[in-house]
């Protein structure tokens, strides 16, 4: 049984900002690993549940566990980096949803990638469920939220620039040891082109914005393969209205797919 701490107490709090900040995060996280500790900061606000809920399932004979010790180290690595805002839950629905279309071998696309962990997770998941080195588009402006698309009504928590503390060059670092993963800088429909033509497995959507959830249901939904998923984050999230709106406007084009609205402020769209 591995020890996971949520930063709490003081000491836990000085020790994981020192890391953070003093360019030490890699160096901690080792050792952390090494204690067989888990260390990451605990969002306010945010959906939680202690990684224990699902890493430490009892998985005697329960098959549908899928790799938890792998999910585990995959996910504590970019939480712990500090390269996704995302958490075990979210991660969780992610892993699950990479499981269901390993069999297509077909490219992915992530439209939000902001430092690049979500990308990570997802190709060090499809990795691990291929074998293979599947294609992944990764796109964002690594500056933060374009103001063109933004909708000052409709994503009142939202500003231009919001997100803006990644690089390009950072995120394609990170990334390097992925051979399939393609990282496209710039605002998504100004490079949507950029996509190669054919269909596509996986869509992860993680923009929290009304006109850009919006723009890529559209675009992207047309591209999955038949039993491809589309993943949207934030659905339903207070923080992020814009997002539900979106769908919430576009529900008759839907109405064609599976719709799963899942606890963790996620929808999961799945083709036909
Ligand atoms: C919440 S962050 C993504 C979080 C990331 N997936 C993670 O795991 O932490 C949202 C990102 O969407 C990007 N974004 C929003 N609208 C965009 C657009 N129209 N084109 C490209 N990127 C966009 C922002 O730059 C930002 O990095």
């Amino acid at each position: 049984m591995r020890m996971n701490f949520l930063i709490e107490s003081t000491l836990q709090r000085i020790v994981y900002f020192a890391s953070r900040y003093l360019g030490y995060a890699n160096l901690a996280h080792d050792f952390a690993q090494k204690a067989g500790l888990f260390i990451a900061e605990k969002k306010q606000d945010y959906l939680y549940v202690d990684p224990s809920r699902i890493t430490d399932l009892p998985c005697v004979e329960a098959k549908l566990a899928l790799d938890l010790d792998v999910f585990r180290r995959f996910s504590e690595k970019v939480i712990s980096e500090n390269r996704t805002l995302l958490r075990f839950q979210r991660l969780f629905v992610i892993w699950q949803a990479l499981y269901n279309v390993r069999h297509l071998k077909l490219p992915m696309v992530e439209v939000g990638s902001y430092r690049g962990g979500s990308a990570y997770f997802i190709s060090a998941a499809m990795r691990h469920f291929t074998g293979e080195d599947i294609p992944l588009h990764a796109f964002d402006t690594f500056e933060g939220h374009p103001l063109s698309v933004l909708d000052h009504k409709k994503d009142p928590y939202h500003a231009k620039g919001m997100f803006s503390d990644t690089s390009y060059q950072d995120v394609v670092n990170y990334l390097l040891d992925f051979k399939g993963v393609v990282v496209h800088k710039g605002e998504f429909f100004e490079n949507i082109g950029k996509l190669p033509d054919g269909k596509i497995s996986f869509c992860h959507v993680d923009v929290d914005t009304y006109l850009t959830t919006k723009r890529c249901i559209l675009q992207l939904m047309p591209r999955l393969a038949a039993s491809g998923i589309l993943l949207l984050d934030d659905f339903g999230a207070g923080k992020c209205p814009g997002v539900t709106k979106g769908v919430n406007e576009i529900l008759d084009k839907l109405a064609p797919y599976q719709m799963w609205q899942m606890q963790t402020e996620q929808l999961l769209i799945i083709k036909r």
